[in-house]
């Protein structure tokens, strides 16, 4: 079982983690110019906190992610709402072949800083996306370690001008930044903020 099967039931109840993915939903729709004819994947959806406020506003959406036990909850959500354009999956860019669907939008809400390979994740949401696609990242500026602690060695959020840099060089041409929400966390010396950004790039 993996950590976020272990969270999953719980992943809801969190006030955070639901006004986190209201805000940046908020954040993509200023944006992309959505619309309902969108296919749209959402990658490291855990239970579909960042895809619910936006679903009416899209067409067809592929909600993935590795987590067991994070989509057995999703499915429940949608069976429970009725929603048939909702569709949850399992997928692992990372292990797993492509999928053959293309998109007209990917968004991604703090599951970049677990996927170890970034050149290999934006390269592949690249080959995702159909010309004139968007791709919309939601995940934690540079920090020093702490926003996890010391069980965590994966990144430790992203510098901005960096990750821009490898989005340009996975060919996208344009990307831009806003900083969405701040998660507060109290440690020892008091209350510490974490900025969440959104990066936005298009595929030409
Ligand atoms: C911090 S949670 C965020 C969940 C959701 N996007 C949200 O904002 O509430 C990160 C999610 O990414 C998923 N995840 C981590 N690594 C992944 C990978 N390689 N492929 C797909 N999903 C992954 C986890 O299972 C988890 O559901």
């Amino acid at each position: 079982m993996s950590h976020f099967d272990d969270k999953a039931r719980a992943w809801d109840v969190n006030p955070v983690f639901r006004d986190r993915a209201n805000q940046i939903a908020a954040a993509i729709a200023a944006e992309v110019p959505l619309h309902t004819g969108m296919a749209v994947l959402d990658y490291g959806c855990g239970t579909g906190l960042l895809s619910f406020p936006l679903r009416d506003r899209l067409g067809t959406m592929t909600l993935a992610d590795s987590s067991a036990g994070m989509l057995e909850v999703l499915a429940e959500k949608i069976a429970a709402e009725g929603d048939a354009h909702m569709h949850a999956c399992r997928l692992d860019l990372m292990t797993d072949p492509v999928p053959a669907q293309r998109y007209d939008l990917i968004y991604t809400s703090m599951t970049l800083h677990h996927v170890p390979d970034t050149e290999h994740i934006l390269r592949t949401f690249y080959d995702l996306l159909l010309p004139g696609g968007y791709l919309c990242i939601a995940d934690l500026d540079q920090e020093d370690g702490s926003f996890h602690g010391i069980e965590y060695d994966l990144h430790h959020g992203f510098d901005r001008t960096t990750l821009g840099a490898l989005a340009h060089a996975a060919g996208f041409a344009e990307t831009r930044f806003r900083t969405v929400f701040e998660i507060v966390k109290d440690r020892a010396e008091g209350p510490r903020a974490y900025p969440v950004f959104l990066m936005t790039a298009c595929r030409a």
